[in-house]
């Protein structure tokens, strides 16, 4: 039995979790900022680095005391060196060391997108069941991220597309914040869909053919010059959120599901925040043709718990990382073939 700690402060959550073999989750702490990046409409670098220093002791000292264990009962320590807000990650790092050294516990160094994608057997009976999965694709989106990422195994991960431009998360942010929706937007979004009809506006899907990659800067100037029709007039709040929820669900579902096919993938997975969207869940599922795996909404968000479940395969391939392990704030999963 291994238990292994993980650390995330890659961005505004600063959490740590305690998980067994990779998918059994003991404890998963989370505490986030948003409420006070709410005011600035996103994340202010400067702001999440002190608050990590202030809450990344308790929320260790709470996620150990959750899982009803102690330092030595570890068989590691993991947490995200990349990619994010360098001195948020630095505070994770640097306490990982801290505990690493003081508890003689080997070291791992985790890609954050990696724990989003294994953010999906947690909670897996166990993760033997994973080995039959593969090759899969899987379609990471989240605040800084969109990209379709080819896995024929673990820990094997052939880019195959990515975003021009904004990253899903971001063009859900940004338009939200159009919207008079507050941060963070995808939620803010999605709640206001709920009361508006999808095919109210027709907005632009950016197709890109012959290639994974995506762009969302037109849809958002597009959803800009659609806010300033209604200058003398109510905004349609509910009818654009659904319009803009719907254009871009369509796009993501569409490409992920052609490259599935090309590569023959027994399934696809979702990663990252957006993920939790309700309507890019039910859409992939219905429109798949093969097995969907999603995690629950909670675990799309940044957690330790990911970052754990990641570290499993590393440490069970003798991986280590060392004293110089440093954070990567742009850190990337693999790099696209030409
Ligand atoms: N229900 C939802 N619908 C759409 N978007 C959502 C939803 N919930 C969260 N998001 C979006 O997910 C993003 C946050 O995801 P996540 O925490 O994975 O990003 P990050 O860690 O900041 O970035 P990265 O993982 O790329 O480093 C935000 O842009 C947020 O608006
Ligand atoms: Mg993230």
């Amino acid at each position: 039995m291994a238990l292994i700690l993980g650390i995330e402060t890659s961005c505004d959550e600063t959490a740590a979790a305690v998980v067994e073999n990779g998918c059994k989750i003991l404890s998963n702490v989370v505490a986030s900022q948003i409420a006070m990046h709410a005011q600035y409409g996103g994340v202010f670098p400067e702001i999440a680095s002190r608050e990590h220093v202030l809450k990344i002791v308790p929320v260790i000292e709470d996620t150990l005391k959750e899982a009803g264990i102690k330092f030595k009962d570890l068989a590691a320590v993991a947490v995200t060196h990349g990619p994010g807000l360098a001195g948020s990650l630095l505070v994770g790092v640097n306490t990982a060391k801290a505990i690493s050294f003081a508890n003689d516990l080997p070291l791992l160094g985790v890609n954050h997108l990696e724990g989003h994608v294994y953010a999906n057997w947690l909670e897996a009976a166990n993760m033997t069941v994973v080995e039959k999965q593969f090759p899969l694709i899987a379609l990471i989106v989240s605040g800084g991220h969109s990209e379709i990422v080819l896995m024929r195994g673990h820990n094997d991960y052939q880019m195959l597309g990515h975003t021009l431009d904004d990253a899903a998360g971001e063009a859900f942010d940004k338009v939200a914040r159009l919207l008079g929706l507050g941060y963070p937007g995808g939620p803010a979004i999605q709640k206001a869909a709920e009361d508006g009809d999808p095919n109210a506006f027709k907005l632009p899907r950016a197709w890109l053919r012959g290639t994974y990659d995506y762009s969302f800067s037109g849809l958002k100037t597009a959803a800009l010059h659609l806010v300033q029709s209604f200058k003398d007039k109510p905004l349609p709040v509910a009818d654009i959120a659904a319009s803009f929820q719907a254009a871009i669900t369509d796009v993501l579902v569409e490409k992920t599901k052609q490259a599935a096919e090309e590569f023959g993938a027994k399934q696809i997975l979702l990663a990252g925040g957006v993920a939790a969207n309700k309507r890019l869940r039910e859409q992939m599922v219905k429109r798949a043709d093969r097995p969907v795996l999603i995690p629950p909404p909670k675990l799309c968000i940044d957690n330790g718990a990911m970052i754990a479940s990641a570290a499993w395969w590393h440490l069970e391939k003798g991986e280590r990382s060392g004293w110089d392990l440093d954070v990567l704030p742009s850190l990337q999963l693999a790099v696209k073939s030409q």
